[in-house]
């Protein structure tokens, strides 16, 4: 017999073994106690490349200040982005924003059931659609998140690179089989929770799997090694230089253009520098931007990888007596400890815990340089 056909006689064994295993050992998680799928599409943006510990918080606090999609969709979606801070990749935050509009003023407030529908929502992938479809409306919709991408891969031994063309319609098309008509929420929540709980990325833990039996890559030994690693792709590197201004304690930031590459976070000033540059005649080039003299002084480099490039940030350090100069049009002076709570970018974060390493072993020794 064939893979497939295996895989047809199979598939209600698959799900009665996995329901069985989540009636005794399932998470009990705060977006499993409704159907509303309002709270169920959030859960599954926020849990988009996060963890559960990392939501579960998120998802509270969004829901007690958007308790509806009507209040999501009218609130500025400044508010939306600094309610998201922390959480990381922000272009979650407006799709989501943008999504909600959708809902309200073209679908009347009310949420599609079927997963090629909800595909139409900025930031709602397949995978995305087929949780909500399956979870809000206990729709027949296979999902392919991270999770249950291993899961598959280790199950069927899958030898392809798992995110190849190849692979990814190979994938889908199992997930699509396996998914029971019946009991599809409880179907969803058990495969994802064994990728998370079992079927670990580095060390699955085999003796505790309730699908051991049916693991082609158990009983080929070689449920370590797969799915196979994927190859690294080469970015382009960027350079920049960041500037912490300090007046009084409190630093210099501005919000991003909220239309753009990182829209609506918090940064640092910043300048972009080829790489060979002079970083430091950049930092007064910088500071000169706004009306400073100098060049600062040298903090330390920080790296941070994006999708399509690589940041490698030079941080000067200025501290300044007066104002006056700077003007107060977009520019916005926070804390150390405002600036932990802020939706600053990823690279920034990274910005800020370099300073404040760097200060507190006193490597740099902040006074005032010269203003004009
Ligand atoms: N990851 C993605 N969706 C999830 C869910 N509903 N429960 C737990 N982990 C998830």
């Amino acid at each position: 017999m064939d893979k497939m056909n295996d895989l047809q006689t199979d598939s209600s064994i698959f799900s009665s073994l996995l329901l069985d295993w989540y009636g005794c050992s399932g998470r009990d998680l705060p977006w499993r106690k409704t159907r509303d799928p309002y709270k169920i599409w959030l859960s599954e943006v926020m849990l988009q490349q996060t963890t559960v510990a990392a939501v579960s918080a998120y998802y509270k606090r969004f829901l007690v200040r958007f308790p509806t999609v009507e209040s999501l969709a009218a609130a500025p979606l400044e508010d939306v982005i600094d309610l998201w801070a922390g959480l990381g990749y922000y272009s979650r935050a407006r799709n989501l924003y943008a999504a909600a509009k959708m809902v309200v003023e073209q679908f009347d407030g009310v949420f599609p059931e079927d997963a090629e529908a909800l595909q139409q929502l900025p930031g709602v992938g397949r995978s995305t659609a087929g949780a909500v479809s399956a979870l809000a409306f206990d729709r027949h919709a296979p999902i392919l998140d991270g999770n249950v991408r291993r899961v598959l891969c280790r199950l069927f031994a899958l030898q392809e690179p798992p995110r190849s063309a190849k692979a990814e319609k190979q994938l889908w098309c199992w997930s699509e089989k396996i998914t029971p008509v019946e009991n599809v929420h409880d179907f969803t929540q058990a495969i994802m929770d064994l990728g998370a709980m079992v079927c670990l990325p580095r060390k699955p833990l085999c003796d505790e799997c309730p699908l051991v039996e049916l693991c082609q890559a158990n009983a080929l030994g070689l449920e370590k090694e797969l799915p196979l690693k994927q190859v690294a792709k080469q970015t382009p590197t960027r350079y920049d230089v960041a500037l912490m201004i300090d007046h009084g304690d409190r630093y210099l930031v501005r919000r991003r253009n909220v239309d753009g590459f990182l829209g609506g976070l918090w940064e640092f000033p910043t300048i972009s520098i080829s790489a060979e540059d002079d970083s430091e005649q950049k930092s007064r080039q910088l500071l000169g931007h706004l009306n400073l003299e100098g060049s600062g002084k040298y903090v330390g480099c920080i790296q941070h990888v994006y999708s399509h490039f690589r940041l490698k940030s030079e941080i000067y350090y200025k501290q300044i007596e007066n104002l006056f100069l700077i003007s107060e049009e977009e520019n916005v002076w926070f804390s150390l400890d405002e600036l932990q709570n802020i939706a600053l970018h990823g690279a920034h974060k990274k910005v800020l815990a370099k300073f404040q390493k760097e200060r507190s072993l006193n490597v740099f020794t902040p006074d005032f340089d010269q203003d004009r």
